[in-house]
């Protein structure tokens, strides 16, 4: 299937959220906004420049405010970031050295081994707590023909474990929403397929794997498995681009090495296998069956969550 083919799909979906919604977003993982450095990011669909001082990053608008100069082409000299055409120095904060001027700035947060911008003067909701216990490291990250909507849903359609993942829920679901921007999930299950993959879970988990999903703000979600006596967690974050969506994804593993390199593996071989039922998808989430009840609670947590408010 081509991207025009997919967009053509797309064009009247049954159900539709925000790409805009305000939230935290995962622009780029820690290790990539260098010291020194100026990184051109997205937050929802609109472009900004990370830098970092010292232990702080710091989200811009990607113009200056004198004459338009992309700073993304700037250079970091302390806690400034300096335009390369006129040489304005802009403070983490947008203030401009000397001038009362001032370059819009982002509320950033770095959690898990990600940075995480708030596309909003403020932010709404709190991001996800810190996972000290962690290692963090980057997955891969890549664009998928499907809307960011069908894609945090899918993560609660409990109903597709079992085809698409070869997991059995060993027991109904509980799902929580302690406030309005979160929605967990938590459910243990056993596997029945028969893949690498499956059978390492098998036998890492005497086949009772523990998970509880937490969405905050729609557009990322977080998950921790508890596999017997091993743990691990996911950060996953979605940028719509237009009806596809760019994910990342982190994964933290209680040790370097082998562990992490495991626990990437396992994740990754798991989402592997929703990219073919995904890619093109115009999801209804609203059936109406029993089986589906998660997906439609869910859908109506995303139908709920404010757009940005600016
Ligand atoms: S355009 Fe940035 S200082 Fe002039
Ligand atoms: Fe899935």
């Amino acid at each position: 299937m081509d991207a025009a083919s997919l967009r053509a799909d797309h064009a009247s979906l049954p159900w539709r959220v925000s790409n805009d919604l305000a939230a935290w977003y995962v622009v780029a993982a820690s290790s990539q906004v260098r010291e020194k450095e100026v990184l051109s990011a997205t937050v929802a669909e609109r472009e900004i420049v990370l830098f970092r001082s010292g232990e702080t990053v710091h989200a811009l608008d990607p113009h200056c405010p004198h004459m338009g100069a992309k700073l993304c082409a700037g250079k970091v000299d302390g806690e400034h970031l300096v335009c390369p055409l006129h040489g304005w120095r802009i403070q983490g904060d947008g203030r401009v050295a000397g001038l009362k001027t001032r370059v819009r700035s982002w509320p950033v947060v770095e959690r898990m081994g990600a940075v995480l911008v708030f596309n909003g003067p403020e932010p709404l909701c709190e991001p996800p707590a810190e996972q000290p216990e962690f290692f963090w490291t980057a997955a891969q990250s890549g664009r998928i023909y499907a809307p960011f909507f069908s894609l945090t849903a899918n993560a609660f359609d409990t109903h597709h474990y079992e085809a698409v993942h070869k997991r059995r829920l060993r027991e109904p679901p509980l799902i929580e929403q302690p406030n309005p921007w979160q929605f967990s999930c938590s459910y243990r299950s056993q596997v029945t397929g028969h893949h690498l993959n499956d059978r390492l879970m098998k036998w890492l988990s005497g086949n009772d794997i523990k998970v509880t999903m937490t969405c905050i703000g729609g557009v990322l979600f977080t998950v921790s498995s508890v596999l017997g006596k091993r743990r691990a967690s996911l950060l996953v974050g979605m940028t719509p681009e237009g009806d596809s969506t760019r994910v990342r994804l982190m994964v933290g593993s209680t040790k370097r090495g082998l562990t992490a390199t495991l626990s990437r593996y396992l994740y990754t071989s798991f989402l592997k296998n929703d990219l073919e039922p995904m890619t093109g998808i115009r999801l209804n989430p609203f059936t109406g069956l029993s089986v589906d009840a998660t997906i439609e609670r869910f859908a109506h947590y995303l139908d709920a969550l404010p757009e940005a408010q600016w």
